[in-house]
Order: C-alpha cells, then sequence, then structure tokens
C-alpha cells in the first residue's frame, strides 16, 4: 500500500539507481515536495490541479515522480494498462539480484501486472469471501465495545484528566485485532507490527529502517506459515496455504508476500479512516449531531469520510515503458506516475464544494479505495470497521471533543499514508 509496501524503488530505501529513470532533463522543472508537505498534502495539490492535470515532482525523498492530480485524468490512469506496477520484472537490470526483503516482497498483487495479477487476486479472492468479511460484523462490534470500555475506564480512573490518545487506545488496536484474527496472527504481536509497518511506510526516518522491518516480516512468517502448516486452524493463513485454483496455489515467496501486503494493507488505512474521520466530525460538529441522530447515514457516511480525509495521499506507484500521454502531458518512458487519489476526492469538477464535510451527500464514485484491477481487496471489510466504529464511538460518547489546539496536531512524514502522529480527545 505504500511506496515501500509496494516495496519499489521510489521508495528511498529500496535503490532507485536500479530503474534506469529516464533523463527527461526537466530535474530543474519539477515542484519540491518540502517536508511541510506531509502537513498539508491538499494545499500542494490544489495548487497542481488548478494548473494542470499532472506535474512532474521531487518527492521529500529526492526522487522525481508525476503525478496525476484531476478526478478524470487519476481514474483513467488507474485503469490504464500503459501505466505498470511490476518493477522487479520489468524495470530492473538482468544482473539484479533480489535479497529477502526486495525478492519476496516484489511478488505480492499489488507490485504484479496481468496475468500474474490475476492469479495472484482470484487465489486470495477465494480465501478472503465476501461472506468471511459479512460474518466478522459481530466480532468487529464485540472489540469495537471492549476498546471503548477500556478508554472509558482509563480516563475516568482516579488521576485520569479524562483524555486519551484515539489513536493508541482504538484506531490502531480496533483494525490490526481484526486483521490479526482474520489472518491467524497472535493478536499479542501487534506492537511488533506497528513498529514495522511504521518503518516501512516511513518517507523519512532511520536509514535501513525499511529493510530490517521487511527482513524481520519475513523471518516472522516463515516460521507461522511453517506452524500453519504443522497445525491448521479456521483462518486466512491456513486458507492460503490450502488455496487452490485449478491446481494452482501460491509457492512460498507469494505466500510471504500476501501476508506481509495483507497486514499493513490491512491496519494502517482504516487505523487512519477512523483517527481522520474522527477529527473532522469533530471539527464539523453539526455533522457530527447529524450523523449521532441519524444512524441511518453511517453507511453514507462512512464513503464521505473516506472522500474527505483520504487516510492514503495517493495511489502506489506506476510507472511507464514508453512514452505515454495523459491529460495532454507526455510522461517518458521509465519515470514513475502517482495517481492522487485525495486530489481526485477534492477535484471540484466532479464533487460540489469538494472542501466541505457532508455526511448526507452522495459520495459514490471516490476514488480512496482506488479503481480498475488493483481496486482495494479489503474494502468491504475497511467499511464495515468504519461503520461499526463511527456508529459505536458517538453513541457511547456524545460529548466528545479534541483536547488539543489543532494547530498543534501533526501527521506522519509518509508521503502515501495520510495519517495523524496521535489524536488526544476528551470523552465528555
Ligand atoms: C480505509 C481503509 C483502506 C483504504 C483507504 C485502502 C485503499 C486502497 C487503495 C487505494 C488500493 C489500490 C492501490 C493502487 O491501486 O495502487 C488498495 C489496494 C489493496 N488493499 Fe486496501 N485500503 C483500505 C483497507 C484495506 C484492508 C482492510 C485490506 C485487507 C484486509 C486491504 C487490502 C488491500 C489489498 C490486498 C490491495 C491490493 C489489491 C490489488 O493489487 O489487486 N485494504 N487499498
Amino acid at each position: 500500500m505504500t511506496e515501500s509496501t509496494a516495496g519499489s524503488p521510489v521508495q528511498a530505501d529500496t535503490g532507485r539507481a536500479d530503474t534506469g529513470q529516464a533523463d527527461t532533463g526537466r530535474d530543474g522543472d519539477t515542484v519540491p515536495l518540502g517536508s511541510d508537505y506531509f502537513q498539508d498534502p491538499l494545499a500542494y495539490f490544489r495548487r497542481m490541479r488548478d494548473e494542470g492535470p499532472v506535474t512532474p515532482v521531487t518527492l521529500p525523498h529526492g526522487d522525481r515522480a508525476w503525478l496525476v492530480t484531476r478526478y478524470a485524468e487519476v481514474r483513467a490512469a488507474l485503469a490504464d494498462p500503459r501505466l505498470h506496477k511490476d518493477w522487479a520484472g520489468k524495470l530492473t537490470s538482468p544482473d539484479w539480484v533480489p535479497d529477502q526483503v526486495t525478492g519476496y516482497l516484489a511478488v505480492h498483487m499489488l507490485n504484479s501486472d496481468p496475468p500474474n495479477h490475476t492469479r495472484l487476486r482470484k487465489l486470495v479472492t477465494k480465501a478472503f469471501t465476501a461472506r468471511r468479511v459479512a460474518g466478522l460484523r459481530p466480532r468487529v462490534a464485540a472489540i469495537t465495545g471492549s476498546l471503548l470500555d477500556a478508554i472509558e475506564a482509563r480516563a475516568t480512573a482516579a488521576g485520569g484528566d479524562g483524555t486519551v490518545d484515539l489513536i493508541e487506545e482504538f484506531a490502531f488496536p480496533l483494525p490490526i485485532t481484526v486483521i490479526c484474527e482474520l489472518l491467524g496472527v497472535p493478536t499479542a504481536d501487534r506492537d511488533q507490527f506497528r513498529r514495522w509497518s511504521n518503518a516501512i511506510v516511513a518517507s523519512e526516518g532511520e536509514p535501513g529502517g525499511f529493510r530490517a522491518a521487511g527482513t524481520a516480516m519475513y523471518y516472522y512468517f516463515t516460521e507461522l506459515i511453517a506452524a500453519k502448516r504443522a497445525r491448521p486452524a479456521d483462518d486466512l493463513v491456513s486458507a492460503l496455504i490450502e488455496a487452490r485454483d485449478s491446481g494452482d496455489s501460491l509457492d512460498e515467496r507469494e505466500l510471504i508476500a500476501m501476508l506481509w501486503l495483507l497486514l499493513v494493507a490491512g491496519h494502517e488505512t482504516t487505523t487512519n479512516l477512523i483517527a481522520s474521520g474522527t477529527l473532522a466530525l469533530l471539527q464539523n460538529p453539526a455533522e457530527f449531531a447529524r450523523l449521532r441522530s441519524d444512524p441511518s447515514l453511517l453507511p453514507g457516511a462512512v464513503e464521505e469520510l473516506l472522500r474527505y480525509v483520504n487516510p492514503l495521499n495517493h495511489a502506489t506507484d506506476r510507472f511507464t515503458l514508453e512514452p505515454v500521454e495523459i491529460g495532454g502531458v507526455t510522461i517518458p518512458a521509465r519515470e514513475w506516475v502517482l495517481c492522487v487519489t485525495s486530489s481526485a476526492n477534492r477535484d471540484p469538477g466532479r464533487f460540489g464544494d469538494p472542501d466541505r464535510l457532508d455526511v448526507g451527500r452522495d459520495a459514490g464514485g471516490h476514488v480512496a479505495f482506488g479503481h480498475g484491477i488493483h481496486y482495494c481487496l479489503g474494502a468491504p471489510l475497511a467499511r464495515l470497521e468504519g461503520e461499526v466504529a463511527f456508529g459505536a464511538l458517538l453513541e457511547r460518547f456524545p460529548g466528545l471533543t479534541l483536547a488539543v489546539d489543532p494547530a498543534t496536531l501533526r501527521w506522519r512524514p509518509s508521503s502515501l499514508i495520510h495519517g495523524l502522529e496521535t489524536l488526544t480527545v476528551r470523552l465528555r
């Protein structure tokens, strides 16, 4: 889900030298994305979108990419087969030697093109059925209820000041617990996953952090798969080991890559939907009150919150192999392209009054889950978690308020993930 989950060379730490990016002579013309980009990416995207549909930029970690920012072009680009994802197969030189991280993580579905993507997605879709997701509602509600009980107890305990970090206590534990249970990964290891995942999606941070986290996850999943082979259980890891499609199956490398993808994709984004969505409601009290008084608005409100908060700034990276024209701009061969879904979702050409949160609006057609063959596999699960989380939070804490000055809120230093570092709230 990130430049790094995708494990592509657009990530700071994975060695762009491999890609042989074209020299367009435009280095001087690119828009630099400074570190203030992380704090207010939409301000950058608004300017770019006003000027044209495609803008070459220098990303905060120094690489060049072409940003597609208008709705129509973003949607078309996400479904454009001239924009490829399989960098390991199509961009690396013949003497490229994959290591434990790049070699394994290069083979997940989000880094694949048809026909391999079709094959990988079909195998996992079989194990990840809609019925399995719908059947999770009572469990998601139970996890939500017990997390909110714990929050209330902690905030009101002697010595407590009535405030909690909603990310630490709710927005992070809910999705990670759900995805761990679904996969059959011990929930007790969730803080370790969080550290790995943070290192993986960070655009800044310790050099080597991405590789170290990737290696640790590789060893973790190798052991987990061996244990599940020995003792299969009623969980997704066991189902994936068993998944068969006309005699096809996931090999060991693909299995590890798949689990890595599902675990990171399955919580990073949903955590930010819940946290940023709560912030948006707190900053729009009339919408908070409207949603609380009419829970039938919840499914539509989740769509509107996805459109409005955009847990991802942009879809994962794609690349050209030949010159590709988008919206009248020719992107040269061997260039990285980012479809800026958050900008598309605020395009006034598609959504009226796009910067206004309106929980009653028809936000259908938003591209927060992407579009085309890589459309989010976990969308039904994310929607379910969003509905349950916002419904329970608003019902339980009608007096919820932000406990800090909004100007002090900090967003994580990731180009891809748009998520708060912390969100301190007062329960009543
Ligand atoms: C609010 C929550 C979520 C958001 C905003 C989100 C967003 C996205 C987006 C934009 C893509 C397409 C990326 C691209 O085309 O480059 C995607 C793909 C994907 N997502 Fe999600 N996602 C969310 C939750 C989840 C969950 C809960 C899971 C897993 C259980 C998941 C698993 C995946 C997978 C496996 C893919 C790759 C699909 C493919 O390549 O065919 N996502 N997601």
